[in-house]
């Protein structure tokens, strides 16, 4: 895999890669060649056999699709709900908690930044407690910590964002999974940023639901995600509060009746182009080899890191002891939206983060935001210095 030859072939597989240097994978990742085909074939059945007579001739490619997904995160095809993207899939998970007031969420000061919001709203709708486990010095969720807050505030449900979308640590999830399953707690991992640079073992992590998208570094399209379920959450009366046709039977004019899968958790209509597409990108980062793929990414994220923390003008934000391909930076006298813009000029892809992305986060930081850079095992060491000579361009611009 570290090979040059199959970087090269990996990247063949990427148009995207002859147009850009792309570095914004925890944005959205380039599509391999097998993504866009499946896509691409589906809205052609579509557009020329008809929408659900399309859907009807690929049942085995969608089953297949439930397959591949299933078992790149270790579960089983029933344990596994599409959706549209990661939001709905953790909110589809957090709408069948039956929350009462002074119930308590547990959460970190690292979960993503909508995922607060919706612990907020829930806040002030049903007068729920939100409480966030402090950071250890070095980063990341302290996981004694969480212990202590499991036994003293008996939570209703745990949150754990694997990788939060603003900084490159990534959290113990499995940790956390243990002191939930002694506890008997429900437990919900966000696992956006992380599906597609590591290794995922949903019964391994231990958690009820996993949340995650398609398009970020697993490398599938826009628009598209999913929500695996455990089987102790089907085995019991947990349902999305808005479930439909597609999660359950209208059987009586006063009654429904639920699935008992996780199909439970989807709604009715979908792309299955993009379903199809998810399938293919499961299976692709499947053959790539997810070990393989943890060792390069973070690899060459440190690298970058390595190289930006040597800069005058430049302050890395990411703090853990465990460090992935999320580089974030602080450049004095830029705001970050401008150098991504500065960086496009280049066609250097990266992403900008402001203050309300990770509010607890960049406060802690004394920043405002950060400029975002997120390698992926396709870049290659090369791309990884050309956005570093640029960085240091245009840091030489404002002194
Ligand atoms: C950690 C994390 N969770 C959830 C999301 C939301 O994903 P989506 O936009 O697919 O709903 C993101 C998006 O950036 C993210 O970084």
């Amino acid at each position: 895999m570290n090979e040059e030859m199959e970087i090269e072939r990996l990247r063949l597989e990427t148009p995207g890669c002859s147009e850009r240097i792309h570095l914004n994978n925890a944005g959205a990742a380039l599509m391999p060649k097998p993504v866009i085909d499946a896509i691409k074939d589906q809205l052609d059945l579509e557009s020329s056999i008809g929408g659900y007579e399309a859907a009807a001739e690929r049942e085995q490619e969608i089953k297949a699709a439930y397959d591949a997904v299933a078992s790149l995160v270790g579960t089983n095809s029933r344990n596994v709900a599409f959706t549209e993207n990661a939001t709905i899939s953790y909110i589809q998970a957090l709408s069948s908690i039956r929350f009462e007031t002074d119930d308590v969420i547990l959460t970190t000061r690292n979960d993503y930044v909508s995922n607060q919001i919706q612990f907020l709203s829930l806040q002030a709708r049903f007068g729920v407690k939100v409480v966030r486990a402090p950071d250890l010095a070095e980063g990341g969720v302290d996981v004694a910590a969480m212990s202590d807050l499991i036994d003293g505030e008996r939570p209703k449900l745990v949150c754990v964002t694997h990788v939060p979308t603003s900084s490159g640590v990534t959290q113990d999830v499995t940790a956390v999974g243990e002191l939930c399953r002694a506890a008997e707690i429900i437990y919900l991992v966000d696992g956006c940023q992380s599906l597609g640079q590591m290794p995922i073992d949903v019964e391994k992590i231990g958690c009820d639901f996993f949340s995650a998208t398609s398009r970020k570094f697993l490398r599938g399209p826009r628009g598209a995600g999913f929500l695996c379920v455990s089987d102790g959450v089907l085995e019991s009366d947990l349902e999305p509060l808005f479930i439909d046709m597609r999660g359950a039977d209208w059987v009586g004019g006063e009654r429904y009746e639920r699935r008992g899968d996780a199909r439970r958790f989807e709604s009715w209509e979908f792309a299955w182009s993009l379903v199809l597409g998810t399938g293919a990108a499961a299976r692709y980062a499947a053959s790539v080899g997810l070990d393989q793929i943890e060792t390069r990414v973070s690899d060459l994220g440190k690298t970058l890191r390595g190289r930006l923390e040597g800069l005058d003008g430049v302050r890395v934000l990411d703090r853990g002891s465990d460090l992935c391909a999320i580089v974030t930076v602080w450049v004095d006298g830029w705001e970050p939206i401008q150098l991504v813009q500065e960086l496009r000029k280049r066609k250097i892809n990266t992403s900008a983060q402001v203050r309300s992305d990770a509010v607890l986060h960049y406060d802690e930081r004394g920043a405002t935001g950060a400029l975002r850079i997120s390698p992926h095992y396709y870049n290659t060491e090369e791309e990884i210095e050309t956005v570093f000579e640029a960085v240091t361009e245009l840091v030489a611009l404002k002194k």
